[in-house]
């Protein structure tokens, strides 16, 4: 398969295109492609002539889009417009990915494909209003939610955890917010499963089990070997600018329905992370 990828340089498309290259012909663009320019999307998709789009681009700064709404809703919400009517005039398939943010967070069990978004902070919103488009757009398309994604390529929060856990006497982190860790090489994969299974729809794709950010810290710590003490915060004393789900956990029914095999926990994950794939240098903490 000829798959045209966005957002080829970040934590999911630098994944994306290490599992995907022995498989499909992957041609990836970042801010070579601005997702935002109708035309240059239209002209690309022409260019290239993909057998599927898959949208790995996106403003992910959420405490940054409160202060910078337009910006943000051009990438998520205009970005996926753009690329959903390049695929439309292409007569193919988008996969398009997008977060546990379009929920409220005030649920109290897992929420699955079937429940009802309800975004709070402009980012979750501008994400769900990006959701709109394709599915508005298209027939045939993908929506992959995922949470909490950590990988090797770009900065993330279990980087810089492993980089204040070696230079600081403890750390402050929030044990209000429950989620799924995710990460970028295990959402990648998955995403190529489902899109060598060609059933399309919305996905919850997010590595099995949940904690607090705060228990998150301590397996990073646990598996890096690092002894730095982990305090608890709330999220009301941090005092940063995005409201945050409280409890964002997502069910992968989608998945369940179809007999395709969970993603593994995100506890494995992490060792593999920390222990197989980072640099050396980045395990060290040493600067590059
Ligand atoms: N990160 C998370 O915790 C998380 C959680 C849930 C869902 N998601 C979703 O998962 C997907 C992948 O996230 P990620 O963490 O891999 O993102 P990321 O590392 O921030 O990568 C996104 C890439 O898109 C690029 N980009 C930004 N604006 C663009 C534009 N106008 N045109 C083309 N490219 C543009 C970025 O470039 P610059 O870096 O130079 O801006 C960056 O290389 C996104 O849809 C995100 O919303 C992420």
């Amino acid at each position: 398969m000829k798959i045209l990828l966005t957002g080829s340089k970040g934590q999911l498309g630098t994944d994306f295109q290490l599992v995907s290259e022995d498989r499909h012909q992957v041609v990836g663009y970042d801010l070579d492609l601005d997702i935002t320019d109708r035309g240059a999307v239209q002209r690309r998709v022409a260019d290239v002539a993909p057998d599927l789009v898959v949208n790995a681009a996106a403003f992910t700064d959420v405490d940054g889009a409160e202060s910078d709404e337009i910006a943000c809703y051009r990438v998520n919400a205009l970005g996926a417009q753009n690329l959903a009517l390049g695929c439309l005039e292409a007569g193919i398939p988008l996969l398009h990915v997008s977060t546990d943010f379009v929920f409220n967070g005030e649920g109290e069990s897992p929420y699955t494909e079937f429940d009802r978004p309800d975004p709070r902070g402009v980012y979750g919103k501008s994400k769900y209003a990006g959701e709109c488009y394709v599915t508005g757009l298209l027939n045939r398309y993908y929506i992959c939610r995922t949470s909490w994604l950590f990988g090797v390529g770009g900065s993330n929060f279990a980087k810089t955890m492993l980089e204040a856990g070696r230079e600081r006497n403890s750390v402050r982190v929030v044990d209000d917010q429950e989620g799924s860790p995710t990460y970028s090489r295990d959402l990648a994969r998955k995403i190529l499963e489902i899109i060598e299974g060609g059933s399309y729809g919305t996905y919850h794709l997010s590595n099995s089990g949940s904690c607090t950010w705060n228990e998150f810290t301590r397996v990073i710590f646990e598996m890096a070997g690092i002894n730095t003490p982990v305090l608890p915060v709330s999220t009301a004393e941090l005092g940063r600018p995005a409201p945050r789900p409280r409890y964002s956990v997502m069910r992968g029914l989608a998945l369940e329905m179809q007999g395709i095999e969970p993603m593994r926990h995100y506890r494995e994950a992490v060792r593999e992370f920390i222990l197989r794939d980072l640099p050396d240098w980045e395990k060290r903490g040493e600067q590059s």
